[in-house]
């Protein structure tokens, strides 16, 4: 046949195949396709792709996914999780609607989807890149293969305040280590094809500043300088922007007094302006609605109105879009070429995606991908490069499996499957294969070995939140007063009569999260008491932290010889934690922020300024005077198994002009017994110029790996992004000639100085 065909046809024919399992539609096609869908669309058609509900039926009344489906009122869904309900809601839509466009399943894969790694906050503390990236590509699998294919994550608040409950989800305090961790994460959910059934589309949130929420309060007013947008919260984004994230989210909080789901500078002039990003944007859940609440908006039409021309493409859960965007139009407010184009990008994410050939998920591989074994053996892996060691007197840890003939494992985080996970670990949460640390200290000794535990104390979160019935699990009754004696002291008795002591303190998981600030850093319930009584029994004691945010533990950091930082975990973070606690694996985390003593610190952050009396200079300094100026532990600060030396510093040039490179490199020496990772970590300091700039700032690390007595040096660059800044003065960003200090260590209080300069 194809030997009589026309030359031409030949060469169709070989282009349709190509495109029917090409990959990645070009550019050009998606926007034919579109524009070609577009105009076949009725208004409503339109609005409804610019809505985006519920898919389970939470509040009493609201009409059900399904009808909203049929009449073309929704563009995608939040929140389900199940497979075969996901393909029910898409089957309605691609079957029963008259243009048949799929809907975007939506969620939040946060750290993972079956498998559960670490929280994001922890696998900031891992400083590596790669790790954070291979989680979320595993993340993505298993959550594309249920059917969802936008997930709610990077989370990109900086935060300086850990009394905000979702500082967990987020990087830290630092604008280039969080820049870091935001492109590892749109690169780990993205891949380079969106349309791959192992991909998914990510969003950047929650533009912009929510993390500064006054007194750490979730959803509070944040007031932030333009400098400090610039240089401090906005970074992150814009590394998404650059790394192609899909979607932007917008916060639910006010910045500087405008809402930022109605802040058309943040989302026209910053996020399409500026940073050119081609995406769409997404509100946060009724933030549109919520307008009103916030006395910005008149009424809810007013509220789709200013959202609307704003930028956001997207209304989450309100339903204003729909009840309202139609009259808009119709009164002439709106442009209908405004709608045109609010909803080209939506249609077009679900074209690069690959919806309209692929709507359904394949539930049989969903199934089988869950949690597979080389997942379980990722989280494993993640928890433990995720876990920072804050304290090791005496080198007690490692320990010998036979360092001691009867182990008590105590405390309310010992044993607690949920609270290893987080709020954000799925809607369907089944904590039940969850090691916790009592069972993986057990899965290491194994059978023969004494390890008893005991819970000794109960926490609970004093007001509870909407997301405890939603995501809480099934939580235990409360303790009567004598029971709790009673628990009490068994947990005591139990280390009397051991050897050694692993104690679990810290957090519960909804703790942290959404609608989880807490006003004080202390140890929740009676655990420091517990703490006492444990350290009382004189037998050595490891404290392992479970737990969302730094807490107050200065008590224990001058008593308890061992403290292992291991967050909530995931999955696997039992079996973790006993693999550092008895030397497979070796701590290498460090601090993605700085630990205060107390609440009373906050803010205490490693970049600050200067001031006219640095606490170096001459008295007047501007200090608490009760207590010392540092935190107990600096961003950066996490100790290994092994030692490390870093030296022989070398600068390129002592003198660069301006927009060149500086090179820098340095030797690191495992100096140790064992195999371990150091992060080498560079810090500048801008002498002056157009602004007064930080102490200090990160502008480079890496993660090295080093056998026993293994040397390598390590190279890094700063050129003109890393010695630039957004100066309040010019309003833009600038490169000023100028001195330079320059340290290079093993945390934000590294020795190791050197400098240079950069001339005109
Ligand atoms: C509200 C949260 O602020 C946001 O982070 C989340 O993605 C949405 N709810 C959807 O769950």
């Amino acid at each position: 046949m194809l030997k009589r065909a026309c030359p031409l046809c030949v060469i169709v024919l070989a282009s349709l195949a190509v495109q029917a399992f090409s990959a990645q539609p070009t550019e050009e096609e998606v926007r034919a396709r579109v524009n070609a869908l577009l105009a076949r669309m009725t208004l409503e058609e339109k609005i409804g792709q610019l809505t985006q509900i519920g898919g389970m039926a939470f509040i009493p009344g609201a009409p059900k996914p399904e009808d909203s489906i049929r009449k073309g009122g929704a563009g995608s869904i939040l929140w389900l999780s199940d497979p075969a309900a996901i393909n029910r809601l898409q089957r309605i839509a691609v079957e029963e609607t008259r243009l048949k466009i799929p809907l975007i399943f939506g969620l939040d894969v946060i750290h993972g989807f079956r498998t559960l790694f670490p929280m994001p906050l922890a696998l900031a503390a891992s400083w590596d890149p790669g790790l954070i990236e291979r989680v979320q590509s595993v993340a993505a699998k298993e959550a594309r293969a249920a059917g969802i294919s936008w997930t709610f994550a990077p989370m990109l608040d900086i935060a300086r305040d850990p009394r905000w409950g979702r500082l967990i989800e987020g990087p830290g305090e630092d604008p280039f280590l969080g820049a870091a961790f935001a492109r590892a994460q749109v690169r780990g959910f993205q891949g380079e094809d969106l349309s791959a059934p192992d991909r998914l589309m990510a969003c950047a949130k929650h533009f912009a500043g929510y993390g500064a929420a006054e007194g750490g309060r979730d959803y509070d007013s944040t007031f932030i300088s333009d400098s400090q947008l610039w240089n401090v919260y906005l970074p992150t984004f814009r590394a998404a922007a650059e790394a192609g994230v899909g979607t932007f989210m917008s916060a639910y909080q006010d910045l500087n007094d405008v809402p930022a789901t109605g802040n058309s500078y943040l989302l026209q002039e910053v996020l399409r302006r500026a940073w050119k990003f081609p995406g769409f944007v997404v509100s946060d859940a009724n933030s549109v609605k919520d307008l009103v609440t916030h006395g910005f908006a008149r009424d809810a039409s007013d509220a789709a109105f200013r959202a609307f021309t704003a930028g956001v493409n997207m209304d989450m859960a309100s339903g204003t879009y729909l009840a309202n965007l139609g009259a808009l139009v119709k009164s002439g407010r709106i442009d209908v070429s405004l709608i045109d184009a609010a909803v080209r990008p939506i249609l077009a994410a679900k074209y690069r995606l690959g919806l309209f050939e692929h709507p359904y998920a394949d539930e049989a591989l969903a199934r089988k991908i869950s949690a597979a074994p080389e997942h379980r053996q990722l989280a494993r892996l993640a928890a433990a490069r995720s876990a920072v060691l804050l304290r090791n007197e005496g080198g007690l840890l490692p320990m010998a499996r036979d360092a001691a003939k009867s182990i008590a494992v105590i405390g309310p985080l010992a044993d607690s499957k949920r609270d290893m996970l987080t709020m954000w670990s799925g809607f369907d949460v089944d904590p039940s294969s969850t090691v916790t640390v009592f069972e993986g200290i057990r899965n290491k000794l194994g059978a023969g070995a004494r390890v008893e535990y005991a819970q000794g104390v109960q926490i609970r979160k004093r007001f509870s939140s909407m997301f405890e019935a939603i995501l809480g699990g099934k939580r235990p009754e409360p303790w009567t007063e004598e029971q709790a004696a009673t628990e009490f002291t068994k947990a005591v008795d139990l280390a009397k009569r051991s050897d050694l002591i692993v104690l679990a303190l810290g957090e519960a998981a909804l703790m942290s999260g959404e609608l989880a600030s807490q006003s004080s850093l202390e140890l929740p319930g009676r655990q420091r008491e517990l703490l006492d009584a444990v350290v009382a029994s004189g037998k050595p004691v490891i404290l392992v932290l479970v737990n969302g945010r730094p807490l107050d533990i200065t008590w224990a950091a001058a008593r308890v010889p061992a403290i292992l930082e291991a967050w909530h975990p995931g999955n696997e973070g039992g079996n973790a934690i006993a693999d550092l606690l008895f030397g497979d694996a070796n701590p290498g985390g460090k601090l993605p922020i700085s630990w205060p003593r107390d609440a009373g610190q906050i803010p205490v952050y490693y970049a600050h300024n200067l001031t006219q009396q640095p606490e170096t200079g001459r008295g007047f300094t501007s200090r608490y005077w009760d207590q010392p100026s540092s935190p107990l532990y600096p961003f950066g600060y996490g100790l290994s198994f092994t030692t490390f030396s870093i030296t022989n510093l070398r600068v390129s040039q002592e003198r660069v002009s301006l927009g060149s490179a500086v090179e820098i490199s340095v030797d690191v020496t495992n100096t140790g017994s064992r195999a371990g990772d150091e992060v080498v970590q560079v810090y500048i300091h801008q002498k002056y110029g157009r602004a007064s700039r930080p102490v200090r700032e990160l502008k480079a690390f890496e993660r090295v790996s080093l056998a026993r007595g293994e040397k390598k040096t390590v190279r890094f660059s700063l050129g003109k992004n890393e010695l630039s800044y957004w100066s309040a003065q010019a309003k833009g960003w600038v490169q000023d000639a100028a001195g330079f200090d320059l340290w290079v260590g093993s945390d934000s209080g590294a020795a190791l100085h050197s400098g240079f300069e950069i001339a005109q």
